[in-house]
């Protein structure tokens, strides 16, 4: 069950912030296709468990952001978010359980980070409480997944896990910038 959190009156939000909901709802989709992608892909038990709950609660992420967006104010873009995501999910799962940790270790921690920059500019300027919270409790969620992904790869990273997880960053924050701007 998720928390509830009373829907802020959508079209008060300033662009900015209508901006950072829309790449939170672009990552939050992503985020639900990375661990379809996993599922589809690998037969590791420990590996399906594992995606199997992170997607439950990525669904749930996606459901509590979407409440707080018009249907005219999410990306354009939502299908290549679909398909970065489950490829995003779907190519590691070739190489190995190993592979997928690294995976979701590094889109966790660019994740941990864009929410952390949200929430420290609602609390600096005063606003939104209640959409702080609601940032708040998925920032908490994306951390927890980081430090299960941490926990149970072997923190070994060949040269192409290395470049993999960097290209990882490096796609999450291009697609953040298109998805703020539509
Ligand atoms: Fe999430
Ligand atoms: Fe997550």
């Amino acid at each position: 069950m998720n928390p509830s959190f009373p829907s802020t009156q959508k079209a008060e939000l300033p662009v900015w912030l209508q901006q950072d909901m829309r790449s939170n709802h672009a990552g939050e989709t992503g985020a639900v296709f990375i661990y379809r992608g996993i599922l589809a892909v690998s037969r590791d038990e420990q590996v399906r468990r594992f995606a199997q709950s992170h997607l439950e609660t990525e669904e749930k992420h996606l459901a509590l952001i979407t409440n707080e967006l018009n249907a005219s104010q999410l990306s354009l873009f939502l299908p290549l978010w679909k398909l970065a995501g489950y490829l995003t999910g779907a190519m590691p799962s070739l190489f190995g359980s190993n592979a997928v940790y690294a995976t979701v270790d590094a889109v966790e921690t660019f994740v941990d980070d864009h929410y952390r920059e949200q929430i420290a500019r609602l609390r600096r300027e005063g606003i939104f409480p209640e959409l702080r919270k609601l940032l708040e409790h998925c920032r908490a969620e994306e951390i927890v997944h980081r430090d299960e992904a941490r926990q149970a790869g072997s923190g070994r990273r060949n040269l192409l896990l290395q470049f993999w997880c960097r290209l990882i960053g490096s796609g999450s924050k291009a697609a953040v910038g298109l998805a703020r701007w539509r």
